[in-house]
């Protein structure tokens, strides 16, 4: 049977150096995803459910020839994973209505001509606490320290080390439970990629290396829970969470972020 995917997976536990072709192919995945997440910054808003963003979503995805990589994924039943609040990800969308105040995490990974572009946002619906917007913050000055760190023959404990430092002195936790990883060909590669962890230990990285850096910071305690439906993942002291996360390719110089947004 002729497969949608016109490749070779190159399977195993090697960490793929990719080609610049394939890397503009996942660029191009990378590049839907986060007009995704730009669509959503437009749309989202109280009284909304969590159901409707992300129909929304995902007919914004194949109206621009893709498909969501999430809808299906070992039987996940969205088309985006919508967190609020407690939630730290992999949020089911249903029936809960946005309210004023919430802390909305929005992770959407796109295929486009068989490549993977992956990329979260922490989004505000109406007026957030001085609290929420300061966690949220931390989140993604964490990841972009961390991104900071990338190059030809930097080590994935850099990564890590940088998040811890730019959260914990503000008195957050870094989630252990979950890592970014490698992604472009399929939407979980190797490496995993901690979101904690020493500076200079670790894989070295090499241009060509696609990875995510998406690190989940609490605003207490970084031990998670599962719910019993399987997939939503809260914090354990039902304290906020926020995350965010980019694709990016290692390059001799730095680190080249795929899912930029407009
Ligand atoms: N986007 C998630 C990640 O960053 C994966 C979601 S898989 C799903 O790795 F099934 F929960 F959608
Ligand atoms: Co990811
Ligand atoms: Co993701």
């Amino acid at each position: 049977m002729m497969s949608t995917f016109p490749k070779r997976r190159r399977p195993g536990n090697v960490v793929q150096i990719k080609t610049p072709g394939e890397i503009e192919k996942i660029r191009a995945s990378a590049r839907l995803a986060s007009r995704t997440l730009d669509h959503a910054g437009k749309i989202i808003k109280a009284g909304m459910t969590t159901r409707a963003l992300d129909k929304e979503l995902n007919d914004f995805i194949k109206s621009r020839g893709g498909v969501s990589a999430s809808l299906g994924y070992k039987g996940f039943p969205g088309a985006t994973c919508v967190s609020v609040n407690e939630e730290v990800c992999h949020g089911i969308p249903g029936s809960r209505v946005l309210k004023d105040g919430d802390l909305v995490k929005i992770d959407v990974t796109t295929i486009l001509n068989g490549y993977f572009g992956d990329t979260c946002r922490t989004y505000h619906v109406g007026n957030v606490s001085p609290a929420a917007a300061g966690l949220a913050k931390a989140s993604y000055d964490s990841m972009m320290d961390a991104i900071a760190t990338v190059r030809n023959g930097s080590h994935i404990g850099d990564i890590g080390a940088a998040i811890q430092a730019r959260a914990e002195p503000q008195g957050f936790s870094v989630v252990r439970d979950f890592v970014g990883h490698g992604v472009g060909l399929d939407l979980h590669e190797p490496p995993s990629v901690y979101h904690y962890g020493t500076a200079g230990t670790g894989l070295k990285l090499k241009t060509g290396m696609v990875i995510t850096i998406e690190p989940m910071i609490n605003e207490g305690c970084w031990e998670i829970e599962v719910l019993s439906d399987g997939w939503t993942a809260v914090t354990a002291d039902r304290k906020l969470s926020a995350q965010y996360e980019h694709t990016l390719s290692v390059t001799d110089t730095g680190a080249e972020i795929l899912t930029l947004s407009d």
